[in-house]
C-alpha cells in the first residue's frame, strides 16, 4: 500500500502527539482522533471520538486503513479496548496496533498489566492483523512530578530498584514502524530504554540537565498515596501503587532492544530525555 491512513486515538496524548510526525515521515496519512469537544490538530484528518461511544469510534474508523489504539489508564480501560478492537476488525482495518505495557501478564497481582493482558488476548483471538507494543514506564511521566521537582525532589515508593523506562518518542518511533513496516504481524515487542535506571539516577539526570540540585526521596506507599489523594481518583491511585510495588520488587528492569531494532536508531537514554525536557522542570 503506497500511502495509508492511519487512524491515532489518544492523538493528544504523549504517545499519539509523536506518532504522528512520525508517521508522516514515513509518508503515512493521519486521522487523528481527539475527544469531545476535540481539539483540532494542524496537518491531519480530525475526527472527534469517544471511546465510550461505539457509534463515534465506527465512525472514525470508517475509511481508515490502519489503527494506533491507546486508551485512558483508568478502571474499566480494557473493556473500551476491546470494543474498539471489535470495531476495528468491522471496519475491516488491515493493521491494528495495540499498546499495551511491559510485563502485561494475566496472573495478578499488578492489575493495569493484567489488564492489558486480557485486551491482548481478546485482540489476538480476532483475526486482525494486529501487533502489540509492550512499553515499560515513560520517562514523560517524571512529568507528573515537576512541580515537586521544581522546587528540587520528587518522590515515590521505590527505594533503589531500577526500571529500564522509556522515551515516548521511541515509542511513537516504533509504533510508526510497525504501522507502516512489513513482517510485524502477530508479533508483541517489548519497548525499553537503553538501561534500567533507579530513581537516583534519573535525578542526577535531571540535577545535570537543568543545573539545579535535584534530590529523589522514597517515600511509604502511605505517604505517596496520600501526597496524591485529590489528585488522581482512588481506584486509579491503587493501580499506581501497585505499579510501584512491581517496579520497587525489579520486576521492570529488562532490557530489550526492539527500539533499536524497530526504528533503526538507539533507544533514548535518560539523559537524553533529561537534556531535552530540562525547562519542563525549571521553577515558575
Ligand atoms: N504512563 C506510563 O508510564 C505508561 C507505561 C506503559 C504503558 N502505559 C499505557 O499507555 C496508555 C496511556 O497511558 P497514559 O498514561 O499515556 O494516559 P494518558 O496520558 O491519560 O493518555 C490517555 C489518552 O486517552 C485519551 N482518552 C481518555 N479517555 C478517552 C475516551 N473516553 N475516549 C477517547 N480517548 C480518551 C486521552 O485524551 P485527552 O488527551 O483528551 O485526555 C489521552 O489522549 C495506558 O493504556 C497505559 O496503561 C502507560
Amino acid at each position: 500500500m503506497d500511502s495509508p491512513t492511519v487512524l491515532v486515538t489518544g492523538a493528544t496524548a504523549a504517545v499519539g502527539s509523536d506518532l504522528i510526525p512520525a508517521l508522516h515521515a514515513r509518508g503515512a496519512a493521519v486521522r487523528a482522533m481527539t475527544r469531545p469537544p476535540g481539539r483540532p490538530l494542524p496537518g491531519v484528518d480530525n475526527v472527534v471520538a469517544d471511546l465510550r461511544d461505539p457509534g463515534s469510534i465506527a465512525a472514525a474508523l470508517d475509511g481508515v486503513d490502519r489503527a494506533f489504539l491507546t486508551s485512558p489508564s483508568e478502571p474499566g480501560a480494557a473493556d473500551l479496548q476491546i470494543a474498539f478492537a471489535d470495531l476495528a476488525r468491522d471496519a475491516g482495518v488491515d493493521r491494528f496496533v495495540l499498546l499495551s505495557r511491559y510485563a502485561a501478564n494475566p496472573d495478578p497481582p499488578v492489575r493495569v498489566p493484567r489488564r492489558h493482558a486480557e485486551v491482548e488476548a481478546h485482540v489476538r483471538a480476532l483475526g486482525l492483523d494486529h501487533t502489540v507494543l509492550r512499553p515499560n514506564l515513560y520517562f514523560q511521566s517524571l512529568l507528573a512530578f515537576a512541580g515537586t521537582i521544581a522546587r528540587g525532589f520528587f518522590a515515590a515508593p521505590i527505594g533503589d530498584a531500577a526500571v529500564s523506562a522509556v522515551d515516548t518518542r521511541d515509542i511513537a518511533g516504533s509504533a510508526a514502524a510497525v504501522l507502516t513496516g512489513e513482517g510485524h504481524t502477530g508479533r508483541t515487542y517489548t519497548l525499553t530504554g537503553p538501561r534500567a535506571v533507579t530513581h537516583d539516577e534519573i535525578a542526577q539526570a535531571l540535577s545535570a540537565a537543568t543545573g539545579r540540585e535535584i534530590a529523589f526521596r522514597d517515600a511509604s506507599a502511605e505517604r505517596f498515596t496520600a501526597a496524591l489523594a485529590g489528585v488522581l481518583p482512588r481506584r486509579r491511585l491503587d493501580g499506581l501503587v501497585e505499579d510501584y510495588a512491581h517496579y520497587a520488587r525489579g520486576e521492570a528492569a529488562e532490557v530489550h532492544t526492539s527500539v533499536a531494532d524497530l526504528t533503526g536508531h538507539p533507544a533514548r537514554d535518560i539523559t537524553d530525555f533529561a537534556r531535552d525536557y530540562a525547562t519542563a522542570f525549571a521553577p515558575e
